[in-house]
């Protein structure tokens, strides 16, 4: 059976604006890092109220090149939640560390703050929270976490004795545009990994930023530097800066990795930037009808916008109340007969094979277990009318009802 109406979960919401933006970039004569790149990340910045901001392929790549800028490596520990995305908790094994994985609250999918608390040993270098669905952690609280267990960290080069206690590094990718606490996403944590994905909120079809706070000791435009090293293969001088005829010279200073983001996805970001507050108010209408048409059904949503916090609007998640993984997904097939793609956010990573045939075992992480057992994730997008989340709403009501 095949609906008429199809709404899908997450298409890119790309208009003339992002078109035009790439074939000028495409014309320029310049695709790759260059002056779109550093426009957009000097945007970014603006957006997010920090000095700096440097732009990569991917939040995976933010994510792993500051691990690295950290001399985080063999021998560390590193925090991040049970409750997210592979990439996470993969890159803290890509640079060799150790991955700790800490359960979720009771009923919330934020890490639960004072087992994260318990958790941090002397070998602990950092931790990622993660900022899912849009709503930022608790980063007051995470700070407190870190700040009470001070006299446990060992520093291991100059940057981690500037920081002297356990780095913060949000894995927003998710949260982009986000606030809790008075702090835009971006200017909570110690270090802001956000990614441009095709799926989310602000897209550059593949790619990803870093944002930094500032603490004494440490040289912002000597990070920046750092990154940029890092991404582009350790070279002293990016291809943009060496591009003049008889400025071919540069060295390599260290073997490094290549996730630099290109002028054509800048472009594309550049152009998503500008139509950011209104594809947010799109998200928002939808989030208002969803709330007001699930709100006498037994369904629990998250709350998006609170007196201290305002979420992005990124994903609708939801829990069928009292229901099993089999009644939801036997829900999802319903909704997808009726044209709704609907997704599950997410299956805790411990339920996974490669995390399984590390140790974990989900039976240690209860809480991450109860939220994904009746998880089902609504489609939320700013190409969806609000037509279409009345649609959503209704045959939910529907199917819950049969
Ligand atoms: C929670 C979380 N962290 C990290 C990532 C990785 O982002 P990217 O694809 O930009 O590397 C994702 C991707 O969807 C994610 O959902």
């Amino acid at each position: 059976m095949c609906s008429e109406r199809q709404i899908p979960f997450s298409p890119p919401d790309i208009s003339e604006e992002e078109i035009q933006q790439v074939i000028r970039v495409l014309k320029s004569g310049w695709i790759t890092t260059g002056p779109k790149t550093k426009r957009f990340e000097q945007k970014i910045a603006e957006f997010c109220r920090t000095k700096k901001a440097v732009c990569l392929s991917s939040a995976t790549a933010c994510l792993e090149m500051t691990l690295r800028i950290l001399g985080i490596g063999p021998g560390d520990e590193v925090i991040t939640s049970a409750y997210t995305y592979t990439a996470s908790a993969s890159v803290i094994a890509h640079v060799g560390a150790i991955p700790v994985l800490v359960d979720v609250a009771k009923g919330s999918y934020e890490m639960d703050y004072t087992q994260l608390e318990h958790a941090i040993t002397e070998r602990t270098k950092a931790v990622i929270p993660v900022d899912l669905a849009g709503i930022m952690c608790d980063y007051d609280r995470i700070y407190d976490a870190v700040y009470q267990k001070k006299e446990l960290f060992h520093p291991q080069n100059d940057l981690q004795k500037a920081f002297g206690r356990v780095v913060i590094i949000a894995d927003a990718a998710h949260s982009f545009g986000a606030a809790r606490h008075g702090m835009l996403s971006g200017q909570a944590a110690d270090f802001t990994c956000f990614s441009f994905h095709a799926v989310k909120n602000l897209t550059t079809a593949e790619g990803g930023a870093v944002t930094w706070r500032g603490m004494s000791g440490i040289d912002y435009e000597e990070l920046y530097r750092k990154y940029m090293l890092l991404s582009l293969h350790g070279q002293d001088r990016d291809a943009f800066s060496k591009r003049e005829a008889d400025a071919w010279e540069y060295d390599i200073i260290s073997l490094a990795y290549k996730c630099n983001m290109t002028d054509v996805a800048a472009a594309i970001g550049l152009g998503q930037l500008d139509r950011y507050e209104e594809m947010m108010s799109r998200r928002k209408k939808v989030i208002g009808i969803y709330n007001e048409g699930l709100k006498d059904l037994k369904v629990q949503v998250l709350n998006h916008f609170g007196p201290a916090h305002r979420s992005n609007g990124h994903l609708y998640l939801t829990r069928l109340t009292d229901k099993s993984r089999e009644y939801c997904d036997i829900f999802m097939r319903k909704l997808a007969q009726k044209g709704i793609s609907s997704n599950v956010h997410y299956k805790p990573l411990p339920m996974h094979t490669a995390y399984k045939n590390m140790g974990f075992r989900i039976e240690n992480y209860p809480n991450a277990y109860e939220m994904f057992e009746n998880e089902v994730t609504l489609p939320l997008n700013s190409k969806m009318t609000e037509d279409d989340a009345y649609y959503v709403a209704e045959t939910i009501k529907r199917i819950l009802k049969d």
